[in-house]
C-alpha cells in the first residue's frame, strides 16, 4: 500500500499535514512562531491576541502532571499589531497561518479581526473560550453574546473564519450552539478549548499547583480526550459533516489523532504534548498516524473523517 496522504483541506485552504499547534502552545513570540514554521506542523497558529500586549497571569501558571496539564496563562501575547506585522513573514513558510483572535471586551474582537484580516492569514480562529481571565466568563457559554460577536467579526473579515469553543457537557448546549452557528455561520470549528476552572492539588505540599484564580485553571492533555471527542462528534452530527472541524484535546499519539478523525475532525491541534515534547512531536505524531492508517487500510486521513461506528 502506498503511504497514506496526511494532508487536508479546511474552508478551501490546503494543509500539508493535518496536525498543527493549538493556540497557546509555543506560539506567542516571533521565535516560537518561526520554529513552528520550520517544523513539520501543517500550519502555524498564533497565540490568541488582544488589543494590547499582555504579560499574562502571575506564575506559576502552567503545571504538567501524569495525564495532562492545567494552565491559567491569562492570554500573554504581543498585542494584535505585532502579529499583524509578523503574519506576512510567517507566510514564507508556505503553510497556512491561522490568526487566533481574542479580546477582553466584545468590541475588541471586531477591531482586532479587521486589522488582522488585512495582514493576510489564511484563516481566522475566534477564541470564544478562554477560561483564565479573572472576572471574564467564557463567551461560548453565553449563546446570545456568541451570536452577536460572530456577526460582528464576520462583517469585518475577508478570510475564512472559525470559532474555538469551550467544551459543552449536555446535548441541549451542543444543540443551542449549533443553532447559533446555523443562524450566524462560520467556516470551521475548533473543538475544544481547555476544560475550564479545574483544580489540581498537590497532596504532599497541600497546595494548589498554579497561582492565578486560587489554583483554578484550564485542563488539557490526555485527561480531556474523551470530552474533546464527544464535542467533535456532537458538532459533526449536528451539521451532518458539513462544517470542517479541527479537533483539540488529548492528542498525544497517532491513535489519538485517528480517534479525532473518526469522531469527525479533519485536522487536530496539539497543546500539552507540544509543550512537553517540543516541535518534534509533529514528526512523531505524523509517523504514528501514518502507521495506524496503513494498518487500518485507510488511504488518507481524510478517508477516516467521521467514520466512527455506533452500536
Ligand atoms: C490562556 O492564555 O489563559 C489560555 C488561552 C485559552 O485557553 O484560550
Amino acid at each position: 500500500m502506498t503511504e497514506p496522504d496526511l494532508s487536508c483541506t479546511i474552508a478551501g485552504v490546503r494543509f500539508p499535514l493535518c496536525l498543527m499547534n493549538a493556540s497557546g502552545a509555543l506560539c506567542v513570540t516571533r521565535e516560537e512562531l518561526e520554529a513552528l514554521g520550520r517544523s513539520r506542523a501543517g500550519a502555524i497558529v498564533t497565540k490568541s491576541m488582544t488589543l494590547e500586549f499582555r504579560k499574562g497571569n502571575p506564575e506559576p501558571r502552567y503545571y504538567p502532571f501524569g495525564g495532562g496539564s492545567i494552565n491559567s496563562m491569562g492570554l500573554p501575547n504581543l498585542g494584535y499589531q505585532a502579529y499583524a506585522e509578523l503574519i506576512p513573514a510567517l507566510k514564507a513558510f508556505k503553510k497556512p497561518v491561522i490568526a487566533s483572535v481574542a479580546g477582553l471586551a466584545e468590541d475588541d474582537f471586531p477591531e482586532i479581526a479587521r486589522t488582522i484580516s488585512k495582514a493576510g492569514p489564511d484563516l481566522i480562529e475566534v477564541n470564544l473560550s478562554c477560561p483564565n481571565i479573572p472576572g471574564k466568563p467564557q463567551i461560548g457559554y453565553d449563546f446570545e453574546a456568541s451570536e452577536r460577536l460572530i456577526r460582528k467579526v464576520r462583517a469585518v473579515v475577508d478570510r475564512p473564519m472559525g470559532v474555538k469553543l469551550p467544551p459543552y457537557f449536555d446535548p441541549a448546549h451542543h444543540a443551542a450552539m449549533a443553532d447559533v452557528l446555523k443562524r450566524a455561520p462560520v467556516d470551521f470549528l475548533s473543538l475544544i478549548n481547555s476544560v475550564g476552572n479545574a483544580l489540581v492539588i498537590d497532596p504532599e505540599t497541600e497546595t494548589v499547583v498554579i497561582k492565578p484564580k486560587g489554583g483554578f485553571g484550564g485542563l488539557g492533555g490526555s485527561v480531556i480526550k474523551a470530552v474533546a471527542l464527544a464535542n467533535v462528534r456532537a458538532f459533526w452530527k449536528a451539521f451532518a459533516g458539513r462544517i470542517p472541524i479541527i479537533g483539540v484535546g488529548g492528542v498525544a499519539s497517532g491513535t489519538d489523532v485517528f480517534e479525532h478523525l473518526l469522531a469527525g475532525a479533519s485536522a487536530v491541534q496539539v497543546g500539552t504534548a507540544l509543550v512537553e515534547e517540543g516541535t518534534g512531536v509533529f514528526d512523531r505524531l505524523a509517523g504514528e498516524l501514518r502507521d495506524v492508517l496503513k494498518k487500518k487500510g485507510y488511504p488518507s486521513s481524510t478517508a477516516a473523517v467521521g467514520k466512527l461506528k455506533e452500536l
